[in-house]
């Protein structure tokens, strides 16, 4: 099948990439020249495992093609798919204009049928705003046409196997020639297939994340709590992960979620809730909870070390998870100020992010980056953990001690076994792990 995906972000990205490695013929569309010519060369923006070497093999097949025309991308196929961005506007609510672009262009430009499928997380009945716009700008008004909702559930670090090992595949369409068409498509997928309407299918999306988004504060909430009475959250989530009402995922305490998504998607779920008379307070909470999750650590920070103000800190970790560069909402943009503030000289390192954590924290008298893990401790009166990289799994845990000034470790994402570390002679912190802290 022939199929248009607008936009090169993380998910048109992958949209185009893997259904072209499912044999579609696929034109990707992207606005900025500099994208453009870096994809055609087989070079992919962003750090996602396997994403350059499927990018390549498909380039080479002919089944990828990479446009800045978007008149070029409406003519070669009946499907559109919409994986534009969706930024977050002032009042937390999602700016669309990017998404209604593609809707009165392919309006304007088109003379056949067209299925337009909404990939980005949107607003609920977005689709119908897409139909009111598609309307308004037909050249031809006999033109037929669709507007389904898609969503993609895929996540950062291991996007393409989301996208073709799926849970599910969620389908909001209105006509049988839509829903024909996505039976095509997604012949070959082995999960639940659920047909919804549009609307249900922009909420499923919209409650999956939010839901995730509160399981993580739910269990951070929780790991407050096991500091308190001396238990152990890690433990505490498995024995509720096997009920299998409540599953182990998400459930990891630390210092809360970030990234693209949960964090625009939660505010945009609360604002959407109220533009229709629905007070969303759980969410609000929801989100309260995952703030706080920053000075819930600087309290340990200063509590382990007492005065910051001259001290030298390793940090290690940058991303807002790991296997990606991306630091966009990562805990690490708010904490890395905040320790300056206070007085710490830092060096930070992380295997991916450094690059782009530079651009918007550049090196200066206080802020060091490391070429590796070892380096950025070296003289370090604590190490914090940020980010829980498989790297940091591996590293020679003594020769860390040997460099350190201090061996104090305040670890944000629970990596380490508090036994050993006591073992190993580190003064450990983690969060939610029974482990009593020295007194302010
Ligand atoms: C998320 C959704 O998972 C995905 O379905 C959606 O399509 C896009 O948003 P992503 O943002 O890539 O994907 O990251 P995810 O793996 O969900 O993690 C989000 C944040 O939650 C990260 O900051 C992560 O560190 C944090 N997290 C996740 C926890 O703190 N604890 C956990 O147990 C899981």
């Amino acid at each position: 099948m022939r199929i248009t995906v607008v936009g090169a972000g993380y998910v048109g990205l992958t949209t185009a990439v893997c259904f072209a490695h499912l044999g579609h013929e696929v034109l990707l569309v992207e606005k900025i020249p500099l994208k453009v010519d870096m994809l055609r060369r087989g070079e992919v923006p962003i750090y996602e495992p396997g994403m350059e070497e499927m990018l390549r093999e498909n380039l080479k097949a002919g089944r990828l093609g990479v446009t800045s025309s978007l008149e070029e991308g409406i003519q070669f196929s009946d499907v559109i798919f919409i994986c534009v961005g969706t930024p977050q506007s002032e009042d937390g609510s999602a700016d669309l204009s990017q998404v209604e672009e593609v809707a009165r262009e392919t309006a304007k430009l088109m003379t056949s049928y067209k299925l337009l499928v909404e990939k980005s997380t949107v607003p609920v009945n977005t689709h119908k705003l897409i139909k009111r716009t598609v309307e308004r700008y037909l050249k031809k008004k006999d033109v037929p046409y669709d507007v389904a909702s898609n969503p993609e559930f895929l996540r950062e670090g291991s996007a393409i196997r989301d996208f073709l090992y799926p849970d599910r595949i969620v389908i909001g369409v209105e006509s049988e020639r839509a829903r024909k068409i996505f039976e095509e498509l997604y012949a070959g997928f082995n999960c639940p297939i659920i047909y919804t309407d549009p609307a249900t299918a922009e909420l499923i999306k919209h409650a999956s994340n939010s839901f995730l988004a509160m399981k993580i504060s739910y269990i951070n909430m929780v790991a407050d709590l096991c500091e308190k009475v001396g238990a152990d959250i890690k433990l505490v989530a498995d024995g509720m992960g096997f009920d299998k009402r409540i599953g182990r995922e998400f459930l990891n305490a630390g210092l809360g979620w970030g990234g693209s998504c949960f964090p625009k998607d939660v505010r945009a779920f609360i604002k959407m809730a109220e533009d229709n008379g629905v007070d969303f307070g759980l969410l609000r909470e929801v989100e309260k909870i995952n703030r706080r999750r920053i000075e819930r650590f600087m309290e340990k920070v200063r509590s382990s070390l007492w005065s910051l103000k001259g001290k030298k800190l390793a940090v290690w970790g940058l991303s807002f998870k790991p296997n990606t560069d991306d630091i966009r909402e990562a805990v690490s943009t708010k904490l890395v100020p905040l320790l300056l503030k206070e007085g710490a000289r830092l060096v930070l390192y992380d295997p991916k992010a450094m690059e782009n954590f530079r651009r918007v924290f550049p090196e200066g008298d206080d802020l060091k980056y490391a070429p590796d893990p070892y380096t950025a401790v070296e003289g370090a009166s604590a190490l914090l953990i940020l980010t829980e990289w498989e790297e940091f799994q591996h590293v020679d845990l003594l020769r860390v001690k040997e460099l350190m000034e201090l061996p104090i470790v305040v670890d944000g994402r629970n990596i380490y076994e508090p036994s050993v570390m006591k073992q190993l002679g580190f003064e450990y912190h983690c969060m939610g792990r029974g482990v009593k802290e020295p007194p302010a």
